[in-house]
């Protein structure tokens, strides 16, 4: 029997709900079915720089399977970004070092697009690494899907049927800002599921004549009230909020009254979907796999329903966005739903 792999997992960025049912997943495939050790790094990258860690004994992956948030913790530490405030601390050289005294013969990192990069450049560092892709936005190149997306979705589109009922009471324009960083996926999926009438996303440039003129046809024909599904990533004169801006637009245009809800950290809180419990495991089951086989390098990713890998390399500096001619943005139009870009 060779030296027991030890492997590092920490978890970066914005958190979301599913990273502990990853944990989870990774931690006992590599402890029970691999016989390996696995550390959590706390608080993302930065504990890796500082060499703050937990022991992942089987005890500590119990009962965190439907736990929002994260056991270990996160941050939006950049190692490789040089900021003066760092003064002489080189973080990529602490990296290296901590790695190798800790004896670990992989890092995974559990993150969204910020998160891939600095595991890539990890990687360059000589070191085995794998990622596995996170975050509510599902904005991660090379990957249908992330976990995270299908709870925020459905927190979202709990919002918006809690939206219709108090529109209709007072006829009103009900505008809910989502976000989704630089995607409008959250608003696209929660958007058809919660019966948007308009849906405002970054991909597709909207007009603020064609919002109103859809608000105005549908009061034209009787329709009592409007729900605006609005990205957060839309683009907006500077110092309005979207939802705010595309509020003000429908009342002083239209006439019609609006109201705004900014659903902001309610998509990240609280206790993952089952369809996320069941990715993020798959996701950090598989991530324990493939370091079991010797395979580093890569991302975990899912793929026209199939568990791959990509290389990391390949991931960085890209994003998944929604395509002009995505399916459901084609079904939403062909059923009425407006993208404010129709004059
Ligand atoms: O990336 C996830 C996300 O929730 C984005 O949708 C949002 O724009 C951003 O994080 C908010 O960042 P922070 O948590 O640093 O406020």
């Amino acid at each position: 029997m060779g030296k027991k792999k030890r492997i590092g997992i920490l978890t970066a960025g914005g958190d979301c709900p599913g990273l502990n049912a990853a944990i989870r997943g990774i931690g006992k495939t590599a402890i029970v079915e691999h016989g390996m050790e696995v550390i959590g790094f706390v608080s993302g990258y930065t504990g890796l720089i500082y060499k703050e860690y937990v022991q992942l004994e089987p005890d500590k992956l119990s009962g965190i399977l439907t736990l929002g948030g994260t056991i270990l913790g996160t941050s939006r530490e950049k190692p490789f970004k040089i900021s003066q405030n760092d003064g002489n601390i080189n973080k990529p050289e602490l990296i290296k070092e901590n790695y190798h005294e800790l004896g670990l013969d992989c890092l995974i990192c559990i993150g969204g697009n910020g998160t891939m990069k600095t595991a890539a450049k990890i990687g360059e560092l000589g070191l085995n690494v794998v990622g596995i892709p996170k975050t509510i936005d599902n904005d991660v190149w090379g990957t249908d899907v992330t976990f995270g997306f299908d709870s925020a979705v459905a927190i979202a589109t709990e919002a918006i049927d809690r939206l219709h009922t108090t529109a209709n009471s007072h006829q009103r324009a009900m505008v809910i800002e989502v976000m989704g960083h630089d995607a409008g996926w959250i608003a696209l999926y929660a958007g058809m599921a919660g019966g948007g009438d308009i849906i405002l996303l970054p991909e597709i440039e909207y007009n603020v004549r064609s919002v109103c003129k859809k608000i105005e046809e549908r009061f034209e024909n009787k329709k009592a009230y409007s729900i605006v599904v609005v990205a957060e990533g839309i683009k907006v004169p500077k110092d309005y909020s979207p939802g705010n801006y595309i509020a003000e637009c429908i009342t002083e245009y239209t006439g019609v009254e609006s109201r705004v809800t900014k659903l902001g950290y309610l998509q990240r809180g609280g206790s993952p979907t089952a369809a996320d419990r069941i990715l993020a495991t798959r996701y950090g089951s598989y991530a324990a796999e493939i370091i079991a086989n010797g395979d580093y390098g890569l991302m975990v990713a899912m793929q026209n329903n199939k568990l791959t890998t990509v290389p990391l390399s390949e991931v960085e500096g890209k994003l998944n966005l929604v395509a002009e001619d995505d399916p459901l943005v084609l079904k939403c139009r062909n059923m009425g739903v407006s993208f404010g870009d129709e004059y």
